[in-house]
C-alpha cells in the first residue's frame, strides 16, 4: 500500500472558496483504494459550519517552535466517503469569517505555520506519507521544510512531495527579512535559485525548487506558465523545470454534479430527456429571480468569483450591447467590490433580463447550470476550470475563451463538420466575445436541432476523474518507484 497525504487550504466539503476545494473533495475518492491510502490534512478553520465540526473528532495535540513561540497544534480526524481527514487546530491562526484574509503577511504566517504542523503531525498520528502531494502556495513551504530540517529524522527521509500550481497567481510573497522570521529559515535559502525572486521571499517559488515534481491542472496552462505572458515571473524557473513539469486537467464529482439526481434542482433531467425537461428548470429560475417568464429567452449563465482573471471587464464593456438581444443574463458571484457594482447596476438597469445575485451559494450555482441555455467564461487566465466541466454536465452550453484548461476542454462548434460542444473565441477582445455570444444565439434560435445535438455531445463528453486519476496514480507510481 502506498501512502499519499494532501496538504491543501480548502476541500469540498468542509471549506470551499473556488475550484481547489472542489479538486482535493473529489480526486482522492478516485484514486484506487487497492493500492493507495489517500488522505487529505486541512487547517481547522473556525467560519467551517457547525454541521463540519460536527464531524470532526479531537484526535490529540502537541506544542511546536514557531516564529519564536510555543504553539498549540491540534489534530482533529473525520472520514467522508471512505477518505480519512485531518485538521490542523489553532485559533490564533485559523479564525476569521473566511479562510483568507487580505493581511498578505498574516496569511504568509498563517500558512507557514501550517506547513510545519502538518510535517510535526506526521509521526504523531502515525501516518508515513511515501508522498505530500501539495496544492498552491499555502502549502508550498511543505518540500522547503521538509528537505530544510525533517529530513534529517529517519521518519522523513523517504517522503517524496509534488507541488500542485491550480493558480500561479498567488504565489506568497513578501520582504524575505520578515518571511525569514517567521519561517526561521537561513539565509542560504532566500537566494534567487531557491525562495528569492525579484528581491522579495517567494513561498510558491520554493515549492516549485524543492518538490520531486509539479504539475499544474491543464496541458494548455502548463504550457501558458512557461511564457512571459502567463508566467506571473516564473516563466524562467519553470522552463528550467520543463522536464519534471506536468499538465493533468481536472476531472469534476459526476455524483454530486449529475442533472438527473441533482438535489437542488426542481427538474431532473438527463441526456435523453434534456429536450423536454431541461426548460421546466430555466422556468422555475426565471420564476424565482423575477426573470420574464418566456422558455424561448437564451438565458445565459455565470457562476464565478468576481475577479479579473475571469474577464469581466470584457463583459462589462459590452454589456448594454449584450442586453440589446433577445436574452436573459444570470450571474451568482462575489469579488471585487468593483465587478459586484457592475453586475448590480445592469440589474437595476435591465430589470428583468439581469439578474445579479452576489453571494455565495452552492444550491443556485446548480440551479444556473441546469436552468441555462449557454454559460459564459471568458476568461483572462484560467488554470483549468471547473464551471464550465459542470455546465457541460448540464448540457448548458459553454462559451469561453481559448486559455488553459477552457481550451484543453470545450470543442469550439464547427457547423460544417457538426462537431464541438460550446463556442470559444482566442484574442481578450470584448468585441470578439459579443460576436461569438451572438453566433450562440444565432444557432439556438435559428437552428435548434443544431443547438440540441450541440447539447448531445456536451452531456456525453467525459470530465468524471477517470482519466485525470490515473495520470496521478502513475506518476504516484513512478515517484515512489
Ligand atoms: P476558480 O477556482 O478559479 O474560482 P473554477 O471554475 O475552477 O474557478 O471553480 C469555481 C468553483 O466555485 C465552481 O465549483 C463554481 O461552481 C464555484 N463557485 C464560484 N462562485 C460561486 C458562488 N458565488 N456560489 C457558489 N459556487 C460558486
Ligand atoms: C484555481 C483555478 C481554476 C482551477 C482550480 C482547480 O482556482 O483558478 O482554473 O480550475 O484552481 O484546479
Amino acid at each position: 500500500m502506498k501512502n499519499i497525504l494532501f496538504a491543501a487550504s480548502e476541500g469540498v466539503p468542509f471549506i470551499k472558496t473556488g475550484g481547489l476545494a472542489d479538486v482535493v473533495g473529489s480526486l482522492p475518492k478516485e484514486i484506487d483504494k487497492r493500492y493507495f491510502d489517500v488522505r487529505v490534512i486541512l487547517p481547522k478553520y473556525t467560519c467551517m459550519t457547525q454541521q463540519m465540526k460536527d464531524l470532526m473528532g479531537y484526535k490529540t495535540h502537541f506544542y511546536m517552535d514557531f516564529h519564536w513561540k510555543e504553539e498549540y497544534v491540534g489534530i482533529f480526524e473525520a472520514n467522508v466517503d471512505g477518505v480519512t481527514y485531518y485538521f490542523i487546530d489553532n485559533e490564533h491562526y485559523f479564525s476569521g469569517f473566511k479562510p483568507y484574509g487580505d493581511n498578505v503577511l498574516f496569511e504568509i504566517e498563517k500558512y507557514a505555520f501550517f506547513c510545519k504542523a502538518v510535517l510535526s503531525a506526521l509521526p504523531v498520528i502515525g501516518f508515513q506519507p511515501n508522498i505530500i502531494h501539495c496544492h498552491d502556495w499555502q502549502t508550498a513551504l511543505i518540500p522547503v521544510y521538509l528537505k530544510e530540517r525533517f529530513r534529517a529524522n529517519g521518519f522523513y527521509w523517504n517522503i517524496k512531495t509534488i507541488m500542485t500550481i491550480h493558480n500561479l497567481k498567488f504565489q506568497g510573497k513578501w520582504s524575505i527579512k520578515e518571511v525569514r522570521e517567521i519561517t526561521g529559515l537561513a539565509d542560504y535559502y532566500f537566494t534567487s535559485d531557491k525562495l528569492e525572486a525579484y528581491k522579495d521571499a517567494n513561498l510558491l517559488k520554493g515549492g516549485i525548487v524543492f518538490a520531486d515534481a509539479v504539475t499544474t491542472v491543464s496541458d494548455t496552462y502548463a504550457e501558458e506558465i512557461k511564457t512571459d505572458f502567463y508566467g506571473e515571473g516564473l516563466n524562467g524557473l519553470l522552463q528550467a523545470r520543463n522536464h519534471d513539469l506536468r499538465g493533468i486537467v481536472n476531472g469534476i464529482d459526476y455524483a454530486e454534479f449529475n442533472p438527473k439526481t441533482d438535489k437542488y434542482i426542481e427538474f431532473p433531467y438527463d441526456a435523453v430527456n434534456f429536450r423536454k425537461e431541461k426548460v421546466k428548470n430555466k422556468r422555475a429560475l426565471q420564476a424565482e429571480l423575477s426573470l420574464a417568464q418566456d422558455d424561448k429567452k437564451f438565458m445565459i449563465g455565470i457562476v464565478s468569483r468576481l475577479t479579473d482573471q475571469k474577464g469581466l471587464d470584457l463583459i462589462a464593456y459590452v454589456m448594454d450591447e449584450l442586453c440589446q438581444d433577445n436574452v436573459q443574463i444570470v450571474v451568482l458571484g462575489t469579488g471585487e467590490e468593483r465587478y459586484e457594482n457592475m453586475f448590480r447596476h445592469f440589474d437595476w438597469k435591465y430589470g428583468d433580463k439581469v439578474s445579479a445575485n452576489i453571494y455565495y451559494s452552492e444550491a443556485m450555482s446548480h440551479k444556473i447550470y441546469a436552468a441555462c441555455d449557454a454559460f459564459l467564461m471568458p476568461s483572462l487566465f484560467e488554470p483549468c476550470g471547473l464551471s464550465q466541466l459542470m455546465a457541460l454536465r448540464y448540457g448548458t452550453v459553454p462559451i469561453v475563451r481559448e486559455t488553459g484548461g477552457l481550451k484543453d476542454t470545450v470543442e469550439p462548434y464547427n457547423e460544417y463538420e457538426s462537431k464541438g460542444t460550446g463556442f470559444s473565441f482566442t484574442n481578450y477582445n470584448a468585441h470578439e466575445m459579443l460576436g461569438t455570444i451572438r453566433y450562440a444565439e444565432q444557432i439556438y434560435y435559428d437552428k435548434k436541432r443544431e443547438w440540441n445535438k450541440i447539447i448531445d455531445r456536451a452531456m456525453a463528453a467525459d470530465f468524471s476523474w477517470k482519466v485525470s486519476a490515473n495520470k496521478y496514480q502513475e506518476m504516484y507510481d513512478w515517484l515512489i518507484g
